[in-house]
């Protein structure tokens, strides 16, 4: 069944990208082979805010260029995007932007790559999972996973494991 997965490679200190969308940070991160072949296959469409896409307008970037499929970018503005070739913008609702990136997943899953989305759609209930992977990083500046200042605490339980609501322990030193 398709889920609505809100996927990230996140800094230790919780920054999806750093100060001015900087992605430099992830150079000589390695991440499991199998794990890009795998949401590749299990990933139908992304949907993508405005702010990512224009700092990064290449969708053939998408798992290192193992992934094409529909990519949907929400903005405001559509009308001065530039177009691209399976890149569609849309400029409505976020429950109705993820109706329609389900729709064309066609039973696969809907990556959601933007923080602002999916703080929108985490608090109408339409994110089904929370995927992350940690890099052995710590930034201190930029884009937050999930930044909700003022918000109160919201609860999660782990996937996987017997214990849903156990610390993940992570153990590093500097590098
Ligand atoms: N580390 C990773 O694995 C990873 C993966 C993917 C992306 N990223 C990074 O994530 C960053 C994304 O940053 P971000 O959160 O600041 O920007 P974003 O979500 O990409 O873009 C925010 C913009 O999306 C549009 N938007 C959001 N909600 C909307 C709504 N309800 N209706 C209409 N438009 C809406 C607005 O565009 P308008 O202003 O045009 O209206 C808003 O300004 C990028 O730097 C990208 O590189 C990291």
């Amino acid at each position: 069944m398709s889920k609505v997965l809100w996927h990230f490679t996140m800094s230790l200190d919780g920054f999806v990208a750093g100060p001015d969308h900087s992605m430099g940070w992830l150079a000589g991160v390695t991440s499991d082979p199998g794990l890009i072949e795998e949401y590749a296959s299990t990933t139908g469409a992304v949907l993508g805010g405005r702010n990512g896409w224009d700092a990064y307008p290449d969708a053939s970037t998408i798992y290192g260029g193992a992934w094409q499929g529909p990519l949907f970018v929400l903005t405001h503005h559509p009308e001065d995007a530039q177009p691209a070739e399976g890149v569609t913008f849309l400029s409505c609702d976020v429950a109705e932007a993820v109706r329609i990136g389900l729709e064309a997943a066609g039973g696969k899953n809907l990556e959601v790559f933007s923080p602002t989305i999916g703080r929108q759609l985490l608090e109408r209930g339409l994110i089904d999972e929370i995927d992350l992977h940690v890099a052995p990083v710590l930034l201190g500046d930029g884009i937050r996973l999930f930044d909700n200042p003022g918000g109160a605490p919201v609860r999660l339980a782990l996937r996987d494991g017997d214990d849903r609501s156990a610390t993940v322990t992570l153990r590093y030193r500097p590098a």
